[in-house]
């Protein structure tokens, strides 16, 4: 287990005896040991991080995931079946705000050919994803799942359609959806304030998050990497939220400026960071269902790899019909925007061979 492991580090291990402070040192191994630090030793293991200590924390991170999900990679398969959003969060090139973005919705049934290509790809967990789009009452959405659920019914479906009611939940749930992705975007609320418009609710995201896990929902929680106003000190903190709230999933991707929103003109995040945060999840949860990101993928040619061996386990090709791709973009260049679903497949599949990994045809549940 500790070749693979070293195998997979990207740096090495005698340079890293040599350049870590003790102190870090200290801190990784609790870590790797008790699966939690306190808020100081979150804070201090960012501030501090160098390759040294992201190397440390990626092989500690791969073993873990290793002994869990072994070289297995899950693939989900991405719908976005629609581009309107009724809010303004400022970091998104979807928001209401921007009138430069192409709108569009998917009918139902070209949501079902999606899944039915998808499901001759070999995927076997399909996410539904939108803004938060109003147009879609509780029956239609409904009534999607339920189709979904009858037609291939060996697949988990995910939703991503935002905050919604309690009720609203409960009835996806009953239609048989498995799993819920509501990224709690940072979990301290004045840097919440700083991302949202003042009608948007830190409250209220985080009681939807506990709702979806009262209803039985898988939930995924998750945040940007380098948003900005985030200091050591909040990443602190939504590493103590994941801490306690065990998601069974979590995205974590860097952000990335759009540029017709209000953030256009702030620096993106780090593959460096967003892999030494994954690599702390994995560590914090080790069950984690935990994605290389496509925004991770944007950032840098090798990004997805790198995500991978630095403690992740999923990845999310796109399924969504050519013609709509390049419409729905939450950020500037985002990759895959001309590629077909098998292509993305294919390619996915290839760059995880490359670097010893394998995707699989499996629903990729959460470990117990
Ligand atoms: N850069 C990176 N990620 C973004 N998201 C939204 N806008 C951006 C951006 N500019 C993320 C948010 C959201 C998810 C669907 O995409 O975290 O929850
Ligand atoms: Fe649509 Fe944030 S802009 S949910």
């Amino acid at each position: 287990m500790h070749s693979l492991a070293q195998a997979a580090s990207p740096y090495g291990r005698g340079f890293l005896e040599k350049r870590m402070d003790e102190h870090s040192r200290t801190l990784i191994n609790r870590l790797a040991s008790e699966h939690a630090l306190d808020l100081d030793g979150y804070e201090y293991l960012i501030a501090h991080a160098d390759a040294a200590v992201a190397a440390e924390l990626a092989v500690h991170a791969v073993a873990v995931r290793q002994e869990v999900y072994g070289t297995d990679v899950f693939a989900r398969g991405l719908i976005e079946f629609s581009s309107y959003c009724k809010n303004d969060c400022y970091y998104c090139g979807l928001r209401a705000g921007n009138r430069e973005c192409e709108r569009y919705r998917l009918t139902p049934e070209q949501i079902q050919e999606c899944a039915d290509t998808g499901y001759e790809l070999g995927f076997r967990t399909f996410v539904l994803q939108s803004g938060e789009d109003p147009y879609w009452s509780d029956d239609a959405l409904c009534s999607i799942v339920r189709t979904l659920k009858d037609r291939h019914p060996d697949c988990a479906v995910t939703l991503s359609v935002g905050e919604r009611s309690r009720e609203s939940y409960a009835a996806l749930h009953d239609a048989g959806a498995d799993r819920y992705l509501l990224r709690h975007e940072t979990a301290d609320p004045d840097h919440y304030a700083r991302l949202h418009p003042p009608r948007m609710s830190f409250e209220r995201r985080m009681q939807c998050l506990e709702w979806l896990r009262e209803l039985g929902f898988a939930v995924g929680v998750g945040f940007m990497v380098g948003s900005p106003g985030q200091t050591s000190a909040t990443l602190a903190v939504d590493l103590k939220f994941v801490e306690r709230f065990k998601p069974e999933m979590c995205g974590i991707g860097p952000f990335i400026p759009h540029h017709a929103t209000p953030f256009a003109a702030e620096p993106a995040g780090t593959l460096e960071l967003t892999c030494l945060l994954l690599s702390i999840i994995r560590l914090i949860h080790p069950p984690v269902l935990l994605p290389a990101t496509t925004a991770l993928g944007t950032i840098d040619p090798q990004g997805r790899e790198r995500g991978i061996l630095a403690g992740a386990n999923v990845v999310m090709p796109n399924l969504s019909p050519g013609d709509v791709r390049a419409k729905y973009l939450l950020y500037d260049n985002k990759i895959c925007t001309g590629e077909e679903a098998a292509e993305c497949r294919g390619c996915l599949g290839a760059r995880m061979l490359g670097i010893g990994y394998q995707l699989v045809v499996d629903r990729g549940d959460p470990a117990e």
